[in-house]
């Protein structure tokens, strides 16, 4: 059996969004980079339809370059507009504009068409918690945060930042939430540091992440940490705790201790550039997840 569990903030924060979405022009959604595919929303393709789409590949400082490269191709395979950025440093945030005009430009043309001139683009953040949604509209409206203030037509309390005289942005972003019923996005929105600790045991996720490192990053924890190799991640994790000197008393180690840092230094971008998810496993498992809504068997082999 399958049933949709939607709690109820949920359905009004998608109530939301339909709405303000009628209002707007372009929806620029915010990815984090290590994980494009788990940080999106699972519904923005149905709300959105119909507008023009743009994807930020945000926190990028922290994704392999390589990958998040791959990733830009993807998605723009798949028909969207797509930057890099980092919105903490602020780095690729001004070429968004460009991105913006580039996605517009059909709406634009038909707005010169019918003699409509200088009609401003209207566009609105979107995306999951905590994918950096706040820290790019501060960085991106910068100075400019000065609010146009009610226009009629416009549902009332909705506030618009003027960024330029062809831009204006919906001050408040889209809240959406990820695909957690899939064990495997939790998996990763817990390692990026997205799902609350207190629900999860660190010590466990920080040994899924060792084993996802010596999978996926063959020898960059031993290099980090400057430790012996060895395929048990339990055995790793010990390691990392007797080398960064986390003990308990009676001189036993504390391997709770060093997996929260081992998960704090992944977060920050101390471990090094680490993506998660690549495209073309992806889309195999999006293959897979086709085929099984469709009730057809799998090939185990891939
Ligand atoms: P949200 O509105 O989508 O929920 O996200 P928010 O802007 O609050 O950002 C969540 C965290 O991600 C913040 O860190 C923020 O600084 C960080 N962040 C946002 N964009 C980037 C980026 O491009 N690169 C990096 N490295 N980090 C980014 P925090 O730990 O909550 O706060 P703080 O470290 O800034 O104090």
């Amino acid at each position: 059996m399958h049933f949709q569990w939607y709690p109820g903030h949920m359905t009004k924060a998608k109530r939301q969004m339909q709405e303000d979405i009628k209002l707007i022009d372009v929806v620029i959604e915010l990815v984090d980079a290590r994980v494009p595919l788990s940080s999106k929303n699972p519904d923005i393709d149905e709300l959105a339809k119909n507008k023009s789409r743009i994807i930020l590949l945000n926190k990028y400082d922290l994704a392999s370059q390589k990958y998040t490269e791959e990733w830009k191709k993807w998605f723009e395979s798949k028909g969207y507009f797509v930057a890099l950025v980092n919105s903490k440093s602020g780095s690729g945030v001004k070429a968004v504009h460009e991105v913006i005009q580039k996605a517009c430009k059909e709406k634009i043309e038909r707005d010169r068409k019918r003699g409509i001139l200088n009609r401003p683009i209207r566009a609105m953040i979107v995306g999951i918690p905590n994918v950096g949604k706040s820290t790019f509209i501060n960085s991106f409206a910068g100075k400019a945060c000065a609010k146009t203030g009610n226009k009629p037509g416009v549902t009332k309390g909705k506030q618009w930042i003027k960024l330029n005289k062809n831009v204006e942005l919906l001050d408040t972003p889209g809240i959406l939430w990820p695909k957690f019923e899939d064990q495997t996005v939790g998996l990763r929105l817990a390692f990026i540091g997205s799902i609350k600790e207190e629900i999860l045991n660190i010590t466990e996720l920080s040994m899924e992440f060792i084993k996802f490192m010596h999978s996926k990053y063959s020898g960059m924890l031993e290099k980090k940490y400057e430790i012996e190799k060895s395929e048990d991640s339990l055995e790793t994790l010990q390691r990392i705790a007797d080398r960064r000197g986390c003990k308990l008393k009676g001189n036993e180690l504390d391997v709770n201790k060093a997996a929260g840092i081992i998960l704090d230094d992944y977060r920050n971008g101390r471990i090094g550039r680490i993506t998660l998810e690549f495209p073309e496993i992806t889309e195999t498992v999006l293959e897979d997840t086709k085929a099984i809504d469709e009730g057809k068997e799998i090939d185990q082999s891939k």
